[in-house]
């Protein structure tokens, strides 16, 4: 073998991992296209009182966005280590980036409870998994906003299902058996 092929197949492989290797964990890699940020912004309505938190912070899409709208901190959950790296680099380079808190930790491990807004763009297992901790931890009035894949059995209160964008607002009382949100 020659060392173009050699180097391809290592490129391929490094290609791989970086997009599906965290389906260890519950989601592979792929970033929000920009007009559904946009979407998904216009959905959350943050403002300057917002905590935001992003389920899986890739290399930045929603985080960075959720900055720009002014939430006053926003917290980025990134298990794969070459996406943490590429997101602290990131922060460094971001006017607000001081009101970003970066964690490599598992969004499941993660205590939820100080979210005012919840963003997601994950796996249907994942939402599966995220239900019974969303109805244990989130507070009233937070609002989840999920991209491709809805919660199911919560009722939206907006949805945009071209561009499969999902806004949910826990109510104040929401069920803890897995019933209608
Ligand atoms: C589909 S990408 C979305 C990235 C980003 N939120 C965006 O919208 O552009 C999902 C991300 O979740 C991360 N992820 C998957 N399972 C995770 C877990 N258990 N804890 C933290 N991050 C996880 C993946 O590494 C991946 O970067």
């Amino acid at each position: 073998m020659n060392l173009w092929a050699l180097l391809l197949i290592i490129v391929i492989l490094l290609a791989m991992y970086f997009m599906l290797g965290s389906f260890l964990w519950g989601a592979g890699y792929q970033p929000t296209p920009a007009s559904v940020v946009r979407r998904m912004m216009g959905m959350a309505r943050i403002g300057p009182k917002d905590r935001v938190y992003d389920l899986g912070a890739g290399t930045g899409a929603l985080v960075f966005a959720a900055l720009d709208e002014g939430a006053a901190s926003v917290v980025g959950l990134e298990i794969e280590p070459l996406r943490a790296l590429i997101l602290r680099w990131r922060r460094g380079r971001h006017a607000r980036g001081d009101r970003l808190e970066l964690r490599r930790e598992d969004l499941f491990k993660t205590d939820l409870r100080e979210a005012t807004v919840i963003l997601a763009f994950l796996w249907p297992g994942a939402m599966r998994r995220l239900d019974e901790k969303f109805r244990a931890e989130l507070r009233p009035g937070t609002r989840v906003i999920s991209y491709w894949h809805p919660l199911e059995g919560w009722k939206a209160f907006e949805e945009d299902r071209k561009m499969r964008v999902y806004g949910y607002e826990v109510p104040s009382s929401l069920p803890s058996d897995g019933t209608s949100a």
